[in-house]
């Protein structure tokens, strides 16, 4: 089999990164090749559209954004996430399209079939077998990512440890955002794990999920 692409999903504080690295290591730990990437990014020309989506200070449009998230992923699943997956590895993907389905379709009120179309053509042949879609209430998370950022700016006092584009939208932008997420996990590739538990006890439900997909395709 061709490797296993599996992408961590949900909003902003609902412990992604954290979870990505902790299903990452714990892959390398066990010998099998894996590569830990994020979007929009994980790509010299994708970092670059990064800088613009999370940092402008100018307006960005909606239509902009989906192109510009699109164009990232293009640029990251053809140069990165393909070639990997030919290598057989296990590839970690922090957000993936479902990010851009649950932000600019449900959150910003972008027609979802057109985000679907324009990504169908950025992502080719390549799709997550595995999402993980790590459920926490707004509240929660916002809460989570506010100590994150408090002890992010006791480290470095730059721009970047401060609040993103995307991250300083309303409570209910990112209420919309939650419940898209919900939706689309009526996909059985879409696994909800809820994210008030400790990081100890996600990460469990992660490795073992994870296994049991990759064991199961080496046996076929
Ligand atoms: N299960 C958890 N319980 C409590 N706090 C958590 C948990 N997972 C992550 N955190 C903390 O919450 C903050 C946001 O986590 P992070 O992984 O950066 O979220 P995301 O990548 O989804 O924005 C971090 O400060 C992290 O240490
Ligand atoms: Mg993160």
């Amino acid at each position: 089999m061709a490797g296993l692409f599996i992408s961590f999903e949900g909003i902003d504080g609902s412990g992604k990164s954290t979870q990505a690295k902790l299903c990452f290591d714990a892959l390398v730990q066990k010998s099998i090749p894996s590569l830990l990437t994020r979007e929009p990014g994980g790509e010299v020309i994708a970092e670059k559209i990064r800088e613009i989506l999370l940092y402008s200070q100018d307006e960005v449009l909606p239509q902009t954004e989906v192109l510009l998230y699109a164009a990232a992923r293009s640029q990251h699943v053809r140069k990165v996430i393909e070639p990997a997956l030919a290598e057989d590895k296990i590839v970690i993907c922090d957000r993936f399209v479902h990010s851009s389905i649950a932000y600019q379709g449900y959150g910003l009120g972008v027609d979802q079939e057109s985000i679907w179309q324009i990504n169908r053509f950025a992502m080719g042949n390549i799709f997550p077998d595995i999402v993980f879609l790590f459920d926490l209430s707004v509240d929660a998370a916002q809460q989570r990512s506010q100590e994150r950022a408090q002890s992010r700016e006791s480290l470095v006092n730059s721009e970047k440890s401060k609040r993103d584009r995307i991250e300083a939208r309303s409570f209910e932008f990112y209420q919309k955002v939650r419940n898209g997420f919900l939706e689309m996990a009526k996909d059985p590739r879409v696994k909800i794990l809820d994210a008030t538990k400790t990081p100890e006890a996600i990460h469990d439900e992660v490795i073992s999920i994870v296994c049991q997909v990759y064991q199961g395709g080496r046996n076929q």
